[in-house]
């Protein structure tokens, strides 16, 4: 079993993928929790490349690069852990896969979308979930949220509202251009609502 979850920055993904992990394991399930960009030693140096903002006014990532190096993340990361932890019986939960190319580097850098296909399937060996779980929550939602936070913003985060709405359309594109493949969570509930929500919805897969 294979689920991704994706969603805007700040919808609440990671709470949700720990709670689940924990459901999981209480009936017994042995759970891997990874993420994307990273997972991987080769992925995590890469995702400090692509997300620490560098003081180096020099230092730059074209969107063509940016998308190469999202993709090398994911080529090692299905390689190396996520084709040999489902072989071996454990359920994989990923923090964003490729999705979020389509949504980031397509809908948000305005990339073709058959190139970020192409590369998709490149990298993964067509290596599909099971669901793609999408927590619906506008920009100015999740931005709401995070305000109270006040965590140092990220390359990507620090991007304008115009970018992140047009990330936002692109999962709203995705998941009506392919509903089956998609299970999409309201992202105002609360943590544990969202949570039930989900088993309930994945537990009609098992029938
Ligand atoms: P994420 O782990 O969600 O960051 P955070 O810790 O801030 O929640 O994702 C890292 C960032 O990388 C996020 O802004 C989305 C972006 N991203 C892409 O642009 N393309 C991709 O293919 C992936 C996987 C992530």
């Amino acid at each position: 079993m294979f689920f991704v979850f994706e969603g805007l920055d700040g919808c609440g993904k990671s709470t949700l993928i720990g709670n689940y992990k924990a459901y999981l394991e209480s009936l017994g399930r042995q759970v891997y929790v990874t993420r994307e960009p990273g997972g991987t030693p080769l992925g995590e140096e890469l995702r400090s490349t692509l997300l620490t903002i560098k003081k180096n006014a020099d230092f730059k990532i074209s969107p063509r690069a940016e998308l190469l190096l999202y993709e090398a993340s994911r080529a090692q990361h299905v390689d190396q852990v996520i084709l040999p932890k489902i072989k071996s019986g454990i359920t994989v939960l990923c923090d964003r896969f490729t999705a979020s190319s389509v949504a980031f580097q397509a809908g948000g850098r305005t990339l073709k979308l058959e190139d970020v296909d192409w590369l998709n399937n490149f990298a993964t060996f067509e290596c599909k979930p099971v669901k793609q779980i999408f927590i619906d929550l506008n920009y100015s939602e999740c931005q709401k949220r995070k305000s109270g936070m006040n965590q140092a913003l990220d390359r990507l985060e620090s991007e304008a509202a115009d970018f992140h709405n047009k990330v936002y359309q692109s999962y709203k594109d995705q998941v009506q251009k392919n509903p089956k493949d998609w299970l999409v969570l309201d992202g105002r509930l609360s943590p544990d609502e969202l949570l039930k929500s989900l088993i309930s919805n994945l537990s009609q897969l098992d029938k």
